[in-house]
């Protein structure tokens, strides 16, 4: 099976017939910034982007992701830069644990693309499918807010 994962082309041994994405991100590709949580689609930890759509990748599979282009959290900023969404995170202390912090981050990374208005409330229902338990919430909305406000800058 050939995937595009963040800009390269993967060719892997699919696990089996229904092989998930996040089972051949995490597994051959050793891609395991995206978190393994519910496998079940409810708690968002396993989040990518799938032609710039946020999808849980526990409820894709991995035949489903040929010839589309994904992105994992390993590929959201240059190797030693990070993101403005990720230096957002940093200093509103958007995590404790980390264990959602990938999935927050891909959600995050596609508010833009959406027209999710900078504004609280529109943030958390954006927000819905994906579960904090550390955090409250507070700093991750505030966050994704600044970013979505700083326009086209570090999209
Ligand atoms: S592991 Fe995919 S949504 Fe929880
Ligand atoms: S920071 Fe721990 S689950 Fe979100």
């Amino acid at each position: 099976m050939e995937l595009r994962v963040n800009g390269q082309t993967c060719l892997i041994q699919p696990l089996r017939n229904a092989t998930l994405l996040m089972e051949a991100l995490r597994g051959p590709l050793g891609l395991t910034g995206t978190h393994q949580g519910c496998d079940t689609a409810q708690c968002g930890a396993c989040t990518v982007l799938l032609n710039g759509r946020a999808v849980k990748s526990c409820n894709v599979l991995a035949v489903q992701a040929e010839g589309a282009e994904v992105q994992t959290i390993e590929g959201m900023a240059a190797p030693g830069e990070w993101h403005a969404l990720q230096l957002a995170f940093s200093r509103h202390h958007a995590l404790q644990c980390g264990f959602c912090t990938p999935g927050m981050l891909m959600r995050a990374s596609a508010m833009k693309a959406e027209g999710v208005p900078p504004e609280p409330d529109a943030v958390r229902r954006a927000l819905a499918g994906n579960i904090c338990r550390c955090t409250g919430y507070e700093g991750i909305v505030a966050a994704i807010c600044e970013w979505l406000e700083g326009g086209d800058a570090g999209l």
